[in-house]
Formats: C-alpha cells, sequence, structure tokens
C-alpha cells in the first residue's frame, strides 16, 4: 500500500466524491478511513471515533460482522457471479427470496426483485408500478406523487420524485408527471402547524387534494419513506401512513414505502410500514440488507401485484427491466447471512433502547444549546439535530453542522452534516457507553462554535 504522505496528498485530487463539491474536497479533504471494528471507526491517522453515521445508515451490525464476511468469503469461492436474466439463477438467491418473503410476510410482501442498491431499488418500484397498471388495463395511471422533503436515490425516476431542490436542480428537467405534497414535517410547514396529528390531517388533505387536481385515474404510485430520513429525519405522526395507505386504495393508488433506510430494525421495528401498522404494495429496501458489506437490494412486491403480474401470460407481464448484479450471488449469500445474524440479535430491541438513550441525550443537548433548533428522533436508532442561527426565527444554518461536526470528530464521534442538519444512524449494536460519547462529543462540538 502506498504511504500516508502519498494518501493524503492524492486525497481528493483525481476522483469527485458523491454529495460533495470537488473544491470544497480540496480545500477541505475527506478524513481517510483506514480501518473499523465493532461500531468504531480507525482513520489514517490513527485517531478512533464512534460511528454514530452508521456507514451510511446501512452497517446496522457494525464493522465486525463475522459470518456476514465469512459468508461472502464462501460465496466467492464457489460461485462468485451468475446473471439471473431470463434461463439462469443461482441458489443463493433461490433461498434468499424464500427468506425475504418470511421475514417482509406480516408487511403483506410476497415477491423479490434483486438490485444492486436503494438507487436501483426505487427505480425498480417505480417501473413495476406503471407496468402493473398496464397490465390491468390502465395504462393512463403513470405519475407518482411524493413527499417534499423525501429522498429516494439519486436514479432519474428517483431524483424525480425527491423532495429537496438540492437533489433536482442542477439535474433538470426530471421525469414529467412527478408531483409532491407537503412532508408531516412539525419545525417548518406551509400550514405554521407545529400539533403532529393535526399537521398529518392536512398533509393528508393536501394530498387527497393532489389526487382530485391531477385525477386519480392519472397516477400510478404515492412513494414515501415511513420516517423521512436524508432529508432531516423526519418521523411523521403515527396516524399519517396508515391515513396515506387508506386514501391511496380508496384511489386505486400503489403505495410504495421506500425501506432502503428504515428496513431490517432501524426504526425499532422489522419495517418501518409495520412500525406504523401499514402493508404497503411495495417495499424498496437495500443498505442493512447486507450490513453494506455488498452493494445489495431487494424490492418487495405485494401479494396483489404478484397476482396481477403472474396471472397475465400476455408480453404486458414480460419484466423488460433488470441489472447485471440483479440477483448477485455474493450479494445473496451476504443478505442470508445477514439476516440470519439480524434476527439472532433481535436488534430491534436494541435499537429501541440506544435509540431512546441518544434522544434523551439530544434533548438535553438542546437545553444547553441555544444552536439546536429541533432535535428529532424516538423511532430507534435515527436521529437529527437541526441547526439554526437563531431561536426564535429559526434560522437555518448551514454552516454550524460542518464546525460541529468536525469537532465531534475530534471528540470521538463520526456525525453527519447535512445542509442545517446534524443526521446520525448508528450501528444497532452500539452499546449505551458509545452513546454517551456522541453525546458528549456533540456537547463539545456545540460548545466551540
Ligand atoms: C430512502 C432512500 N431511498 C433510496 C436511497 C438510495 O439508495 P442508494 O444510495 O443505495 O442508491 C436512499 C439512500 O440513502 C434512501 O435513504
Amino acid at each position: 500500500m502506498k504511504d500516508s504522505n502519498f494518501l493524503k496528498e492524492q486525497n481528493a485530487r483525481l476522483l469527485w466524491h458523491p454529495m460533495a463539491s470537488p473544491t470544497d474536497c480540496i480545500e477541505s479533504p475527506p478524513v481517510i478511513v483506514t480501518a473499523a471494528e465493532g461500531s468504531r471507526i480507525r482513520d489514517i491517522d490513527g485517531h478512533e471515533a464512534v460511528d454514530a453515521v452508521g456507514g451510511l445508515w446501512n452497517v446496522n451490525l457494525g464493522y465486525s460482522c463475522e459470518p456476514v464476511k465469512q459468508a461472502i468469503a464462501d460465496q466467492l469461492g464457489t460461485l462468485p457471479y451468475y446473471s439471473a436474466f431470463r434461463g439462469t439463477t443461482n441458489d443463493k438467491i433461490i433461498e434468499l427470496a424464500h427468506e425475504l418473503a418470511d421475514f417482509f410476510g406480516p408487511d403483506g410482501m410476497a415477491r423479490a426483485f434483486f438490485t444492486s442498491g436503494g438507487s436501483d431499488s426505487v427505480e425498480t418500484a417505480l417501473r413495476l408500478a406503471r407496468q402493473y397498471h398496464k397490465i390491468r388495463g390502465e395504462a393512463g395511471r403513470v405519475k407518482f406523487l411524493s413527499l417534499k422533503k423525501g429522498y429516494h436515490g439519486t436514479h432519474m425516476g428517483g431524483a424525480s420524485v425527491n423532495g429537496n431542490a438540492n437533489f433536482r436542480t442542477n439535474y433538470e428537467p426530471l421525469l414529467p408527471g412527478c408531483h409532491h405534497i407537503p412532508a408531516p414535517y412539525t419545525y417548518r410547514n406551509p400550514f405554521d402547524e407545529s400539533d403532529p396529528e393535526r399537521l398529518a390531517n392536512l398533509c393528508a388533505a393536501a394530498l387527497e387534494d393532489e389526487i382530485a387536481f391531477q385525477g386519480a385515474g392519472t397516477i400510478a404510485a404515492f412513494i414515501m419513506e415511513p420516517i423521512l430520513g436524508a432529508g432531516g429525519v423526519i418521523p411523521p405522526h403515527s396516524s399519517f401512513m396508515p391515513m396515506v395507505r387508506e386514501i391511496c386504495h380508496r384511489h386505486g393508488i400503489l403505495l410504495i414505502s421506500d425501506e432502503v433506510i428504515t428496513g431490517y430494525g432501524r426504526t425499532g421495528a422489522w419495517s418501518g410500514a409495520r412500525l406504523w401498522g401499514v402493508r404497503p404494495d411495495m417495499m424498496s429496501t437495500a443498505k442493512a440488507i447486507t450490513n453494506g458489506y455488498f452493494p445489495f437490494g431487494a424490492v418487495m412486491i405485494g401479494e396483489r401485484m404478484a397476482d396481477a403480474f403472474e396471472n397475465d401470460k400476455s408480453p404486458n407481464a414480460f419484466i423488460g427491466h433488470g441489472y447485471t448484479y440483479s440477483g448477485h450471488p455474493v450479494g445473496a449469500a451476504a443478505a442470508l447471512a445477514c439476516l440470519a445474524e439480524t434476527r439472532r440479535l433481535n436488534v430491534i430491541e436494541s435499537a429501541a433502547a440506544r435509540g431512546t438513550e441518544l434522544f434523551d441525550g439530544l434533548l438535553a443537548l438542546k437545553d444547553k444549546h441555544e444552536q439546536i433548533g429541533d432535535v428529532r428522533g424516538g423511532h430507534g436508532l435515527m436521529l437529527a439535530i437541526e441547526c439554526v442561527s437563531d431561536r426564535a426565527t429559526k434560522t437555518a444554518d448551514i454552516d454550524m453542522p460542518l464546525k460541529v461536526q468536525k469537532v465531534a470528530y475530534d471528540n470521538g464521534a463520526m456525525v453527519r452534516a447535512a445542509g442545517p442538519n446534524l443526521l446520525m444512524s448508528p450501528p444497532l449494536v452500539l452499546t449505551s457507553e458509545d452513546v454517551q460519547i456522541i453525546i458528549a462529543a456533540l456537547d463539545a462540538g456545540f460548545s466551540a462554535l
């Protein structure tokens, strides 16, 4: 390996980083992470920190999950790749589809379609939604509705249903026929409503209004995250997703639950939809399905859709969609091991318990630091602090999170700065001691402002 001087000198010079500006990366080079163990990462200078980002919402079981590592190594030895396009398959995806049907059975999911990650899963779900309506003779249902502040990856369809200008403006024009309604975001919303339940009702009414305006017969699907993640961790009131389910059902609109973050236990429930008692028509999943060790995803498809596709013998039901790596045997082997370990450790319990400890700690920080405008969490290990330069006027501050992040890292915790927010999504195997380190590091970060 090249020495550390070479690596530091070359850092970010010959590659562009995702979700970053090339010049910022040169001026403020990214941390070079060289090793990780348990819930901690180590950088090129040997500095260690609790990874409160959990990789990128995906390393739910931490960095030392031997069964997943072993499954990957074993699978590379027996079958490192084979295609799952028409005519061939592999043993691992047959087994994984069986496991997933069981895991997501309580959510009404019956079939899997494999992908290489979250954006692929979202794209797949959007495309299958349109095809479903065509199969059933409603070819006019082509539009998509979604929430402002939602994040659904960066493929063209996913970016079009995204609800954040940062991921849209420079890439426009996006897909026509994608329309957004206000998010149930109590801290800031066009209704000036801070009561979560009343706000949920207003957002549901906005959905009804948009459906009436567009015409239900033109809409294929509504896609939402059960708890909005990258948009700033926005948990809706518990009534919101059930109301959305009912509205979609009444208008013949499919409901896609984007579970790329919330699937596999992060919220303290096995899926975000289950947290809210909702059975969607499809779920897009990825990230923690392999603990982040292999790029992989699965779209889960509900009974109703499965029936429509499987009972249609015409060319309409031919799935003209898929990726070279759909059903990659190494990813599937990793996912099988990961699911087994996820269940064995029953991570929903630790997600809920550590999530409560961290949420309480962040709320205490809010009492201490004026710059914390809002703290969001309360459902497992998805949390955010929204930074403001003035609490009374809620003036957003997008430089502050970067400053806090830097000091917090020096003090032993990696958190993620995204716009005015500090986002936290640590491994679900985090200890109470790790939680305290994160809180103390953030305290140091805000104290240094
Ligand atoms: C809810 C949601 N959907 C989709 C994606 C896109 O996933 P990926 O980055 O694996 O393409 C993400 C990524 O964070 C996500 O949070």
